[in-house]
């Protein structure tokens, strides 16, 4: 059977009512999509100016610590011009910031450490990596000179033009303290080597009226003893008078110990390598301890004598201390010079001990090592001990040449005209 089919007309009206249809959903759907847009990117936006909010508080917080740090900081370019600094670097200056941003960093070195700078700069170009170039400068300061330590480190290029980061540490208290701290340390090496002088000349007064008054006196009794014993009226007392006469000569004998000790006349007279050489020999007769001495390099020179009173004292105090501490069978004593260096070495194969133990109070003693190293640094040297439990001990003093070595026309004039040779 055939179906009716739908009017033309009919089908239109339909096909436009469809249409419409779609159109008004398309339109529904485009508006829904639009509002969905806008909430995003009002949600978006909200994000942006939160973060944005965050980036603003973040480089204030930064710009505060750069500003308020408590050590300057500064950039710099290649030629050291100032581009950027810190509040705490401008009131370092002693100047307002804009005052500084502009002028060359050397305008701020003082005059005569301009070089140094310059130095400096050269230094931070051709740095690549590692930690950066230091130099401490005296700096022109609104307050006048204080002082800086500046340590750089090269920050990025710019369009090729390379630019210097740099921290200015305010050292000016330390430098001050520095230079308080070597004027008390020179008093105190001025003092101590006057105070070691004239205990030195007063041990020299009294070993020459030892000499002088009780050793004639004593000459003049052994001779006069000598006499009596050939007398023949004094026969029957020749073994008394025998008897008297080696109590005079035992007299005479530590007589002579104790000027040698005071001070020794072939110091003066003969130069240290001969006194330590007779030292050596009597320390060894004395006490009991195979001693040796040795020399080389000295042939022919003199040394100032200051320094061979403080090298034959040091000799003396380490030889004490053997015979005091180190129950050794033998000890040797070395004077050398060696390039620049004066050496003595002083060695003994005794108990040795621990270098770094604490020290005795001063009431226990203990001052000869203390002595020994004043003796040093008074004379710009240095001492190192090396010693072990049961290994022996060393001494090792080294002295600069340049210090021991007097210059050759104080070699003509030095006057060592001290006797005390019986
Ligand atoms: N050659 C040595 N062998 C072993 N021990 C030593 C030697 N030299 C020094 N000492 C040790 O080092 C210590 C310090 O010596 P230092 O000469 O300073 O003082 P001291 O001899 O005890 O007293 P002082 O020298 O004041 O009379 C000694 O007490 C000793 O223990
Ligand atoms: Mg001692």
């Amino acid at each position: 059977m055939a179906r009716s089919r739908p009017s033309p007309k009919k089908t239109a009206v339909a096909s436009v009512k469809r249409s419409e249809l779609t159109k008004d959903s398309d339109r529904a759907t485009l508006v829904h999509d639009l509002h969905v847009h806008q909430e995003e990117l009002h949600v978006q936006n909200q994000q942006l100016i939160a973060a944005q909010t965050a980036l603003e508080e973040t480089r204030d917080r930064f710009v505060d610590l750069y500003d308020f740090a408590p050590n300057g900081y500064l950039t710099v370019d290649k030629d050291a011009l100032i581009l950027q600094i810190n509040l705490t670097g401008a009131a370092f200056f002693g100047r307002s910031r804009d005052a500084i941003v502009g002028l060359p960093l050397l305008a701020f070195v003082a005059r005569q450490e301009r070089g140094e700078f310059l130095d400096f700069m050269r230094a931070c170009r051709g740095h690549r990596s590692g930690p950066g170039p230091v130099v401490e400068l005296a700096a022109r300061t609104a307050d006048g000179v204080r002082h800086m330590q500046l340590i750089c480190r090269p920050w990025k290029d710019h369009a090729g033009t390379r630019e210097f980061f740099m921290a200015v540490l305010d050292i000016t208290d330390r430098k001050l303290a520095d230079a308080d701290r070597e004027v008390a340390a020179r008093e105190h090496a001025e003092l101590v080597g006057r105070l070691l002088s004239v205990q030195e000349d007063e041990r020299r007064r009294i070993a020459r009226d030892i000499h002088d008054h009780l050793g004639q006196q004593l000459t003049g009794l052994r001779l006069k003893l000598e006499q009596l014993g050939g007398d023949p009226a004094a026969a029957g007392l020749r073994e008394r008078i025998l008897d008297v006469h080696r109590i005079a000569e035992q007299l005479d004998t530590h007589l002579d110990f104790f000027t040698g000790k005071l001070r020794p006349a072939a110091l003066d007279d003969l130069g240290l390598v001969v006194a330590l050489s007779q030292f050596v020999n009597a320390w060894s007769a004395n006490f009991g301890v195979l001693g040796e001495f040795q020399s080389s390099g000295l042939d022919g020179h003199r040394i100032v004598p200051e320094v061979e009173t403080h090298l034959y004292r040091f000799c003396q105090e380490a030889l004490h201390n053997v015979y005091k501490h180190a129950m050794a069978r033998r000890a040797s004593v070395i004077l050398a010079r060696r390039h620049n260096q004066l050496i003595l070495i002083v060695e003994d194969d005794g108990r040795g001990f621990d270098p770094q133990a604490p020290r005795k109070q001063p009431q226990e003693g203990g001052l000869g090592l203390l002595g020994m190293r004043e003796r040093a640094a008074l004379m710009g040297g240095k001492v190192d001990i090396e010693s072990k439990r049961g290994k022996g001990t060393t001494l090792f003093l080294q002295v600069p040449w340049s210090i021991a070595s007097p210059p050759p026309r104080k070699i003509l004039n030095s006057p060592r005209t001290t006797k005390l040779v019986r």
